[in-house]
């Protein structure tokens, strides 16, 4: 793993930014993660797209996760999110852009299915972010570390996480689809990104506890190309901070 650690979320989102961006550029397949924290990488990438230094005009995006029983006309729904906040404001063709369909009433045969289309397609980079528990898109502690596409129940401390962006906590759909951890790590390139305190537990896992389903996010020590880029309170609490600081300024290219 490369340990990136930046100053603040705005630096996070432009370094993100630049490992994504030149796949973006050559057509490649990305893989797309809701939540706060990629928000910065968004920001920067319409940023550079505006600029005209990158264009999306022949990528195709697959979404990490959905919430089930969301219809895509549902402003939380991951569907509509990742228009709002991205893709409607880049050149993608939006029918490329895919996601779990949360509204099929038979949520096991909905994973089914989106496992079988991405497992007819080559992610070249995977964006992620990482819940304060340590859970990757919806996969939560006790995932299995090779699992596929599949229906989750969330655990309580995510749907409190979560309720910020309903009305109330009651709204928070119960389960969600997402792709498994076996899924998610066949992407050529992982980018995950975490900022705030709140993460620094759940980056210490990832970076230097062991793999284990307890912290789902350490499966990215098994990868072979996964970038963690984090800003400075997400890094607090790693201990070999200055050894991953070095290697950066070690390394070649
Ligand atoms: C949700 C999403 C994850 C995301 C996590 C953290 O559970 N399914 O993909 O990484 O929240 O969210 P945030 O980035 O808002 O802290």
């Amino acid at each position: 793993m490369d340990i990136i650690i930046c100053k603040d979320e705005q630096e996070v989102g432009k370094a993100a930014a630049a490992l994504i961006a030149p796949f973006a550029t050559k057509g490649g397949t990305l893989g797309l993660a809701t939540g706060s924290s990629p928000l910065s990488t968004y920001q920067e990438l319409i940023r550079m797209y505006e600029a005209g230094e990158v264009s999306f005009k022949n990528c195709k995006a697959f979404l990490l996760d959905e919430y089930v029983g969301l219809t895509r006309d549902n402003e939380n729904s991951y569907f509509k999110t990742i228009r709002k906040e991205f893709t409607d404001h880049i050149d993608i063709v939006d029918e490329e852009v895919y996601s779990p369909d949360g509204a099929n009433p038979d949520p096991y045969a909905a994973a089914e299915e989106y496992e079988a289309k991405l497992a007819a397609e080559s992610v070249d980079v995977q964006i992620l972010g990482i819940g304060g528990n340590g859970h990757i898109a919806f996969n939560e502690p006790t995932s299995s570390l090779s699992g596929l596409t599949k229906v989750q129940a969330l655990h309580p401390k995510t749907v409190e996480d979560n309720a910020r962006f309903f009305n109330t906590i009651e709204e928070v759909p119960t389960h969600a689809l997402t792709q498994g951890l076996g899924t998610l790590s066949r992407a050529q390139n992982i980018v995950l990104v975490a900022t705030g305190e709140g993460k620094a537990d759940a980056i210490r896992g990832t970076v230097e506890g062991p793999v284990t389903a307890s912290c789902p996010g350490s499966i990215l020590q098994m990868h072979n190309n996964a970038t963690i880029i984090i800003d400075e309170a997400a890094a607090s609490k790693l201990e070999n901070a200055d050894h991953y600081r070095l290697m950066e300024q070690l390394k070649l290219r």
